[in-house]
Protein backbone atom coordinates (compact mmCIF):
# COMPACT_ATOMS: atom_id res chain seq x y z
CA UNK A 1 0.00 0.00 0.00
CA UNK A 2 1.11 3.16 -1.25
CA UNK A 3 1.50 5.84 1.35
CA UNK A 4 0.79 9.52 0.53
CA UNK A 5 1.58 12.41 2.60
CA UNK A 6 -2.14 14.32 2.45
CA UNK A 7 -2.51 18.26 3.07
CA UNK A 8 -5.24 17.72 6.45
CA UNK A 9 -5.24 21.77 7.48
CA UNK A 10 -4.09 24.96 6.51
CA UNK A 11 -3.60 28.06 8.12
CA UNK A 12 -2.52 31.66 7.50
CA UNK A 13 -1.27 34.93 9.77
CA UNK A 14 -1.21 38.62 8.49
CA UNK A 15 0.56 41.30 10.70
CA UNK A 16 -1.69 43.65 11.57
CA UNK A 17 -0.41 47.07 10.38
CA UNK A 18 -0.90 47.73 6.57
CA UNK A 19 1.34 49.61 4.13
CA UNK A 20 -0.98 50.80 1.02
CA UNK A 21 0.55 52.04 -2.02
CA UNK A 22 -0.35 55.07 -1.03
CA UNK A 23 1.43 55.22 1.66
CA UNK A 24 4.05 54.27 -0.32
CA UNK A 25 4.30 57.25 -2.43
CA UNK A 26 4.77 59.62 0.61
CA UNK A 27 7.83 57.46 1.00
CA UNK A 28 9.39 57.14 -2.12
CA UNK A 29 8.85 58.85 -5.90
CA UNK A 30 6.11 56.03 -7.01
CA UNK A 31 2.29 55.77 -7.44
CA UNK A 32 -0.53 53.48 -6.85
CA UNK A 33 -1.35 53.47 -10.48
CA UNK A 34 2.17 52.23 -11.25
CA UNK A 35 2.71 49.79 -8.96
CA UNK A 36 -1.19 47.88 -9.61
CA UNK A 37 -0.16 47.93 -13.23
CA UNK A 38 3.13 46.67 -13.01
CA UNK A 39 2.81 43.94 -9.77
CA UNK A 40 -1.09 43.68 -8.79
CA UNK A 41 -0.18 44.46 -5.60
CA UNK A 42 -2.64 46.93 -3.52
CA UNK A 43 -1.08 46.61 0.00
CA UNK A 44 1.35 44.42 1.81
CA UNK A 45 1.50 43.68 6.02
CA UNK A 46 4.42 44.65 8.44
CA UNK A 47 5.31 43.08 11.26
CA UNK A 48 5.32 45.26 14.29
CA UNK A 49 8.45 46.33 16.37
CA UNK A 50 9.66 43.13 17.93
CA UNK A 51 6.70 40.66 16.43
CA UNK A 52 9.64 38.35 14.74
CA UNK A 53 9.13 35.74 11.89
CA UNK A 54 8.91 32.90 14.70
CA UNK A 55 5.94 34.84 15.54
CA UNK A 56 4.21 35.00 12.68
CA UNK A 57 5.00 30.79 11.99
CA UNK A 58 3.05 30.14 15.19
CA UNK A 59 -0.11 32.35 14.55
CA UNK A 60 0.26 30.16 11.14
CA UNK A 61 1.07 26.75 12.80
CA UNK A 62 -1.25 27.04 15.59
CA UNK A 63 -4.75 27.77 12.82
CA UNK A 64 -3.52 24.44 10.49
CA UNK A 65 -3.35 22.64 13.49
CA UNK A 66 -6.41 23.61 14.81
CA UNK A 67 -8.15 23.08 11.16
CA UNK A 68 -6.64 19.28 10.76
CA UNK A 69 -7.91 18.54 14.19
CA UNK A 70 -4.13 17.58 15.62
CA UNK A 71 -3.12 18.98 18.56
CA UNK A 72 1.28 20.07 18.59
CA UNK A 73 1.37 16.74 20.86
CA UNK A 74 0.72 14.63 17.36
CA UNK A 75 3.21 16.65 15.24
CA UNK A 76 6.39 14.58 14.66
CA UNK A 77 8.43 16.87 11.81
CA UNK A 78 8.50 20.29 11.98
CA UNK A 79 10.02 22.26 8.53
CA UNK A 80 10.00 25.89 8.31
CA UNK A 81 11.30 27.61 4.86
CA UNK A 82 12.47 31.03 5.96
CA UNK A 83 15.03 33.61 4.92
CA UNK A 84 14.37 35.70 7.74
CA UNK A 85 15.29 33.66 10.41
CA UNK A 86 14.87 35.14 14.44
CA UNK A 87 18.83 33.99 14.83
CA UNK A 88 21.58 32.84 13.11
CA UNK A 89 20.70 29.81 15.47
CA UNK A 90 19.08 27.79 16.75
CA UNK A 91 16.63 27.49 13.40
CA UNK A 92 13.31 29.10 13.21
CA UNK A 93 11.98 25.75 13.54
CA UNK A 94 13.03 24.68 17.03
CA UNK A 95 11.88 28.42 17.80
CA UNK A 96 8.33 27.19 16.57
CA UNK A 97 8.69 23.86 18.21
CA UNK A 98 9.02 25.72 21.45
CA UNK A 99 6.53 27.52 21.57
CA UNK A 100 4.19 24.46 20.74
CA UNK A 101 5.62 22.88 23.48
CA UNK A 102 6.16 19.85 21.20
CA UNK A 103 9.44 17.92 22.40
CA UNK A 104 12.14 15.53 20.26
CA UNK A 105 10.75 14.86 16.44
CA UNK A 106 12.95 16.81 14.02
CA UNK A 107 12.68 20.54 13.86
CA UNK A 108 14.91 22.50 10.83
CA UNK A 109 14.53 25.57 8.23
CA UNK A 110 14.98 25.18 4.69
CA UNK A 111 16.47 28.29 3.14
CA UNK A 112 15.39 28.39 -0.73
CA UNK A 113 14.16 31.97 -0.68
CA UNK A 114 11.14 32.33 -2.50
CA UNK A 115 10.63 28.49 -3.15
CA UNK A 116 10.90 27.43 0.42
CA UNK A 117 7.95 26.49 1.06
CA UNK A 118 8.09 24.49 -2.36
CA UNK A 119 11.16 23.00 -1.05
CA UNK A 120 9.33 22.50 2.58
CA UNK A 121 6.75 20.46 1.17
CA UNK A 122 8.71 18.28 -0.76
CA UNK A 123 11.11 17.43 1.87
CA UNK A 124 8.24 16.65 4.15
CA UNK A 125 6.67 14.33 1.57
CA UNK A 126 9.69 12.43 1.41
CA UNK A 127 9.88 12.00 5.08
CA UNK A 128 6.05 10.99 5.20
CA UNK A 129 6.24 8.64 1.92
CA UNK A 130 9.32 6.47 3.47
CA UNK A 131 7.83 6.29 6.75
CA UNK A 132 9.74 8.90 8.78
CA UNK A 133 7.14 10.89 9.96
CA UNK A 134 3.41 10.51 10.32
CA UNK A 135 2.38 14.32 11.04
CA UNK A 136 4.43 17.13 9.71
CA UNK A 137 4.19 20.75 10.57
CA UNK A 138 4.97 22.83 7.29
CA UNK A 139 5.50 26.38 7.59
CA UNK A 140 6.87 29.14 5.15
CA UNK A 141 7.19 32.62 7.58
CA UNK A 142 8.97 35.86 6.51
CA UNK A 143 10.15 39.51 8.10
CA UNK A 144 11.35 40.75 4.87
CA UNK A 145 10.49 44.54 5.80
CA UNK A 146 13.63 44.20 8.13
CA UNK A 147 15.44 43.69 4.75
CA UNK A 148 14.32 46.24 2.26
CA UNK A 149 15.70 49.14 1.56
CA UNK A 150 12.53 51.59 2.16
CA UNK A 151 14.78 54.14 -0.15
CA UNK A 152 14.68 52.13 -3.00
CA UNK A 153 11.60 52.12 -5.04
CA UNK A 154 12.49 49.29 -6.99
CA UNK A 155 11.98 46.63 -4.57
CA UNK A 156 9.98 48.06 -1.74
CA UNK A 157 6.96 48.07 -3.29
CA UNK A 158 7.20 44.04 -3.98
CA UNK A 159 7.80 43.25 -0.58
CA UNK A 160 5.85 42.34 2.66
CA UNK A 161 5.25 39.91 6.07
CA UNK A 162 3.25 37.00 6.58
CA UNK A 163 3.37 33.26 7.18
CA UNK A 164 1.48 30.61 6.08
CA UNK A 165 1.60 26.49 7.21
CA UNK A 166 -0.19 23.62 6.45
CA UNK A 167 -0.30 19.96 8.20
CA UNK A 168 0.69 17.00 6.43
CA UNK A 169 -0.30 13.69 7.52
CA UNK A 170 0.21 10.23 6.11
CA UNK A 171 -2.51 8.70 3.71
CA UNK A 172 -3.78 5.96 2.06
CA UNK A 173 -5.14 8.49 -0.70
CA UNK A 174 -3.44 11.34 -2.41
CA UNK A 175 -1.84 13.07 -1.48
CA UNK A 176 0.87 15.06 -2.86
CA UNK A 177 1.52 13.13 -6.27
CA UNK A 178 4.99 14.78 -7.36
CA UNK A 179 7.25 17.29 -6.01
CA UNK A 180 9.99 19.39 -8.57
CA UNK A 181 12.95 21.37 -7.16
CA UNK A 182 15.56 23.07 -8.97
CA UNK A 183 18.23 25.76 -8.15
CA UNK A 184 20.99 27.37 -10.67
CA UNK A 185 23.65 29.71 -8.70
CA UNK A 186 24.73 30.86 -11.91
CA UNK A 187 21.84 33.56 -11.21
CA UNK A 188 22.81 34.85 -7.25
CA UNK A 189 23.51 38.16 -8.02
CA UNK A 190 20.36 38.76 -9.62
CA UNK A 191 18.66 38.94 -6.50
CA UNK A 192 20.10 38.80 -3.30
CA UNK A 193 20.80 40.12 0.31
CA UNK A 194 24.55 40.27 -0.72
CA UNK A 195 25.99 39.95 3.10
CA UNK A 196 25.60 37.04 5.96
CA UNK A 197 27.41 35.89 8.77
CA UNK A 198 30.64 34.91 7.11
CA UNK A 199 30.80 37.84 4.72
CA UNK A 200 29.62 41.48 5.62
CA UNK A 201 28.95 41.00 8.93
CA UNK A 202 29.17 44.63 9.52
CA UNK A 203 26.61 45.45 7.48
CA UNK A 204 24.51 42.96 9.13
CA UNK A 205 25.09 44.98 12.09
CA UNK A 206 24.85 48.36 10.63
CA UNK A 207 21.23 47.29 8.93
CA UNK A 208 22.70 47.87 5.76
CA UNK A 209 21.62 44.18 4.43
CA UNK A 210 18.88 44.70 1.91
CA UNK A 211 17.38 43.29 -1.02
CA UNK A 212 19.20 43.69 -4.45
CA UNK A 213 17.64 42.87 -7.23
CA UNK A 214 17.85 42.98 -10.96
CA UNK A 215 13.57 43.00 -11.37
CA UNK A 216 13.60 43.10 -15.02
CA UNK A 217 16.07 40.48 -15.25
CA UNK A 218 14.62 38.35 -12.76
CA UNK A 219 10.89 38.64 -14.38
CA UNK A 220 12.54 37.40 -18.28
CA UNK A 221 14.11 34.29 -15.96
CA UNK A 222 10.80 33.70 -14.02
CA UNK A 223 7.98 33.22 -16.72
CA UNK A 224 10.55 31.33 -18.39
CA UNK A 225 11.31 28.79 -16.47
CA UNK A 226 7.89 28.57 -14.19
CA UNK A 227 6.85 27.50 -17.98
CA UNK A 228 8.91 25.05 -18.06
CA UNK A 229 8.20 23.16 -14.58
CA UNK A 230 4.31 23.36 -15.64
CA UNK A 231 5.37 20.97 -18.37
CA UNK A 232 7.97 18.84 -16.41
CA UNK A 233 5.21 18.37 -13.68
CA UNK A 234 2.35 17.33 -16.27
CA UNK A 235 5.13 15.31 -17.98
CA UNK A 236 6.00 13.34 -14.65
CA UNK A 237 2.73 12.59 -13.78
CA UNK A 238 1.08 11.79 -17.49
CA UNK A 239 -1.44 14.07 -16.93
CA UNK A 240 -2.81 16.83 -19.44
CA UNK A 241 -3.32 21.16 -18.43
CA UNK A 242 -7.05 20.46 -17.70
CA UNK A 243 -6.30 17.97 -15.59
CA UNK A 244 -5.39 20.76 -13.17
CA UNK A 245 -8.45 22.06 -10.80
CA UNK A 246 -6.30 25.46 -9.49
CA UNK A 247 -2.60 26.76 -9.74
CA UNK A 248 -1.68 27.94 -6.21
CA UNK A 249 1.42 30.13 -7.30
CA UNK A 250 4.20 31.59 -5.74
CA UNK A 251 2.93 35.27 -5.05
CA UNK A 252 5.31 38.07 -6.25
CA UNK A 253 3.69 39.70 -9.32
CA UNK A 254 0.61 39.78 -11.03
CA UNK A 255 2.26 39.45 -14.47
CA UNK A 256 4.32 36.26 -13.87
CA UNK A 257 1.37 34.72 -12.02
CA UNK A 258 -0.94 35.31 -15.34
CA UNK A 259 1.86 33.71 -17.93
CA UNK A 260 1.78 30.56 -16.08
CA UNK A 261 -2.00 30.87 -16.01
CA UNK A 262 -2.02 31.03 -19.66
CA UNK A 263 0.65 28.04 -19.85
CA UNK A 264 -1.40 26.02 -18.46
CA UNK A 265 -4.89 27.12 -20.15
CA UNK A 266 -6.92 28.05 -17.17
CA UNK A 267 -9.31 30.28 -16.64
CA UNK A 268 -8.83 33.43 -14.36
CA UNK A 269 -10.97 31.72 -11.73
CA UNK A 270 -9.05 28.48 -11.50
CA UNK A 271 -5.62 30.43 -10.33
CA UNK A 272 -5.56 31.83 -6.68
CA UNK A 273 -4.30 35.28 -6.03
CA UNK A 274 -3.77 37.26 -2.73
CA UNK A 275 -0.50 38.88 -4.46
CA UNK A 276 -2.90 42.44 -4.21
CA UNK A 277 -3.02 41.52 -0.42
CA UNK A 278 0.05 41.24 0.94
CA UNK A 279 2.72 41.05 -2.24
CA UNK A 280 5.41 38.97 -2.07
CA UNK A 281 6.03 37.23 1.47
CA UNK A 282 8.31 35.21 -0.23
CA UNK A 283 8.46 31.59 1.81
CA UNK A 284 4.84 32.46 3.35
CA UNK A 285 2.87 33.06 -0.18
CA UNK A 286 2.16 29.90 -1.60
CA UNK A 287 0.42 28.41 2.00
CA UNK A 288 -0.73 32.23 2.53
CA UNK A 289 -2.88 31.80 -0.83
CA UNK A 290 -3.54 28.36 -0.36
CA UNK A 291 -5.22 28.96 2.96
CA UNK A 292 -7.09 31.72 1.56
CA UNK A 293 -8.45 29.58 -1.48
CA UNK A 294 -9.24 26.20 1.14
CA UNK A 295 -10.94 28.52 3.94
CA UNK A 296 -13.09 30.63 1.30
CA UNK A 297 -14.56 27.02 0.19
CA UNK A 298 -13.15 27.35 -3.76
CA UNK A 299 -10.50 24.22 -3.20
CA UNK A 300 -12.55 21.22 -2.22
CA UNK A 301 -11.21 18.40 -1.39
CA UNK A 302 -10.31 15.40 -4.53
CA UNK A 303 -9.23 18.47 -6.56
CA UNK A 304 -5.92 18.59 -8.17
CA UNK A 305 -3.58 21.81 -7.21
CA UNK A 306 -0.59 22.79 -9.17
CA UNK A 307 1.78 25.08 -6.45
CA UNK A 308 5.05 26.36 -7.97
CA UNK A 309 7.26 29.17 -6.38
CA UNK A 310 10.61 31.02 -8.03
CA UNK A 311 13.01 32.37 -6.26
CA UNK A 312 16.58 34.09 -5.61
CA UNK A 313 19.54 31.56 -6.41
CA UNK A 314 17.60 31.22 -8.71
CA UNK A 315 15.72 28.29 -6.92
CA UNK A 316 12.24 26.87 -8.26
CA UNK A 317 10.18 24.52 -8.35
CA UNK A 318 6.30 22.84 -7.62
CA UNK A 319 4.12 20.32 -6.36
CA UNK A 320 1.11 18.65 -7.67
CA UNK A 321 -1.48 17.24 -5.45
CA UNK A 322 -4.50 16.07 -5.14
CA UNK A 323 -6.16 18.31 -1.66
N1 LIG B 1 7.39 53.36 -9.16
C1 LIG B 1 7.52 54.04 -10.30
N2 LIG B 1 8.47 53.78 -11.21
C2 LIG B 1 9.30 52.74 -10.94
C3 LIG B 1 9.22 52.01 -9.79
C4 LIG B 1 8.21 52.34 -8.86
N3 LIG B 1 8.04 51.67 -7.70
N4 LIG B 1 10.18 51.05 -9.80
C5 LIG B 1 10.84 51.20 -10.95
N5 LIG B 1 10.32 52.25 -11.64
C6 LIG B 1 10.75 52.77 -12.93
C7 LIG B 1 12.18 52.47 -13.25
O1 LIG B 1 13.04 53.40 -12.63
C8 LIG B 1 12.20 52.59 -14.75
O2 LIG B 1 12.28 53.95 -15.09
P1 LIG B 1 13.15 54.43 -16.34
O3 LIG B 1 12.52 53.76 -17.53
O4 LIG B 1 13.01 55.90 -16.28
O5 LIG B 1 14.54 53.92 -16.06
C9 LIG B 1 10.81 52.09 -15.16
O6 LIG B 1 10.00 52.14 -13.96
C10 LIG B 1 10.81 50.69 -15.71
O7 LIG B 1 11.58 49.88 -14.85
P2 LIG B 1 11.68 48.34 -15.06
O8 LIG B 1 12.53 47.75 -13.97
O9 LIG B 1 12.03 48.03 -16.47
O10 LIG B 1 10.15 47.97 -14.82
P3 LIG B 1 9.45 46.60 -14.96
O11 LIG B 1 8.32 46.68 -15.89
O12 LIG B 1 10.42 45.47 -15.17
O13 LIG B 1 8.80 46.40 -13.52
C11 LIG B 1 9.27 45.15 -11.55
C12 LIG B 1 9.64 46.35 -12.39
C13 LIG B 1 10.22 45.08 -10.38
C14 LIG B 1 7.83 45.30 -11.08
C15 LIG B 1 9.39 43.87 -12.43
O14 LIG B 1 10.63 43.85 -13.09
C16 LIG B 1 9.24 42.62 -11.65
O15 LIG B 1 8.21 42.34 -11.07
N6 LIG B 1 10.30 41.78 -11.63
C17 LIG B 1 10.26 40.53 -10.93
C18 LIG B 1 10.43 40.82 -9.49
C19 LIG B 1 10.11 39.65 -8.66
O16 LIG B 1 9.06 39.09 -8.77
N7 LIG B 1 11.06 39.31 -7.80
C20 LIG B 1 10.89 38.29 -6.88
C21 LIG B 1 10.96 36.98 -7.56
S1 LIG B 1 10.68 35.79 -6.34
Amino acid sequence: MTTYARITGTGGYLPEKVLTNHDLERMVDTSHDWIVERTGIHERHIAAEGETTCDLAEHAARRALEAAGRKPSEVDLIVVATTTPDRVFPSTACLVQQRLDIHGCPAFDVQAVCTGFIYALGIADKFIRTGSARCALVIGAETLSRIVDWTDRSTCVLFGDGAGAVVLEASETPGILSSHLHCDGKYESLLTVPVGVSSGLEKLRSGEATIRMKGNEVFKVAVNTLGRIVDETLAANGLQREDVDWLVPHQANIRIINATARKLDLPPERVVITVDRHGNTSAASVPLALDVAVRDGRIRRGETLLMEAFGGGFTWGSVLAVF
